[in-house]
């Protein structure tokens, strides 16, 4: 098993004089797939970062751990943040240690697993917007990592291409076993993918609710149970958009 465990344990964090999340805390097994929705400006980005040690906490801690070692994370984001001036397996082998020859022989695992193998010599700006998505979820990959942290990494490309990126994440999972932390503003994606849906809410944001989506693997988009849990997931986001009853 590759995948950490993750133990989030009453993070509190405030970036300025407001407090963004207040006593957040959660758990996510080794391998396991977790996504996080909430209302835009909740603080999902900022567990992400924090997840992954980008901002530190004011209360509480976060743990990655891999067995005793702390474990490897890789963040893609909601845009796909590759260096202009370096081609798409330069790009990729640019976060990765160790002599070039091995370097580059890991991009090109990690670009031929998401089926860029043909565009290892491209140009950032030849990319479609799908497949430079592809190459940022490569060059997390490549890393070899125990925490895979997906920011809205779906977000700016069309529906059937997301879909196909959605296969690929679910692809990958099998093959590489890491635990997956995806932040989304599509229930569907969720649905799709995920073990279990935690649902932020409140000012400052903790856990408003936690849904488990106990449906095997692989899943059709169809399956009746997963078109049941959009009702109550629907419902519990909408309790986090209206004002708290008096
Ligand atoms: N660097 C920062 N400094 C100060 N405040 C910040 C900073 N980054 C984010 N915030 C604030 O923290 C809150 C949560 O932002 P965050 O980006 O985590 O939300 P989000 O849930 O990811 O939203 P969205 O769904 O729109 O991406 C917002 O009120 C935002 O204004
Ligand atoms: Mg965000």
């Amino acid at each position: 098993m590759n995948g950490a465990s993750v133990a989030v344990c009453n993070l509190g964090i405030a970036l300025t004089s407001r407090p963004i999340l207040s006593k957040v805390s959660f758990e996510v097994s080794p391998g396991e797939i977790l996504a996080v929705i909430g209302p835009s400006g909740i603080g999902k980005s900022t567990l992400l970062r924090a997840l992954a040690g980008l901002v530190s906490a004011r209360e509480g801690d976060v743990s990655v751990r891999n067995g005793a070692e702390r474990g490897r994370i890789a963040v893609v984001f909601q845009e796909p943040r590759l260096l202009p001036w370096l081609r798409v397996a330069d790009n990729v082998a640019f976060v990765l240690q160790g002599p070039r020859q091995q370097r580059k022989g890991r991009a090109s695992a990690a670009l031929a697993s998401v089926r860029l193998q043909d565009s290892e010599g491209a140009w950032p700006r030849q990319l479609s917007g799908g497949m430079a998505q592809r190459a940022a979820l490569a060059r997390a990959l490549a890393t070899a990592p125990h925490l895979l942290l997906l920011d809205e990494p779906f977000a700016s490309v069309d529906a059937l291409t997301r879909m196909e990126l959605q296969e690929y994440v679910a692809a990958l999972w099998r093959e590489h076993e890491f635990t997956v932390v995806l932040v989304t503003h599509d229930i569907d994606e969720a649905l799709y993918l995920a073990d279990r849906i935690l649902v932020l809410g409140g000012d400052p944001a903790s856990v408003h609710a936690e849904l488990e989506v106990p449906i095997p693997r692989p899943r059709s988009r169809t399956n009746p149970q997963m078109l049941a849990l959009r009702e109550p997931l629907l419902r519990t986001l909408a309790e986090t958009l209206s004002p708290p009853t008096p």
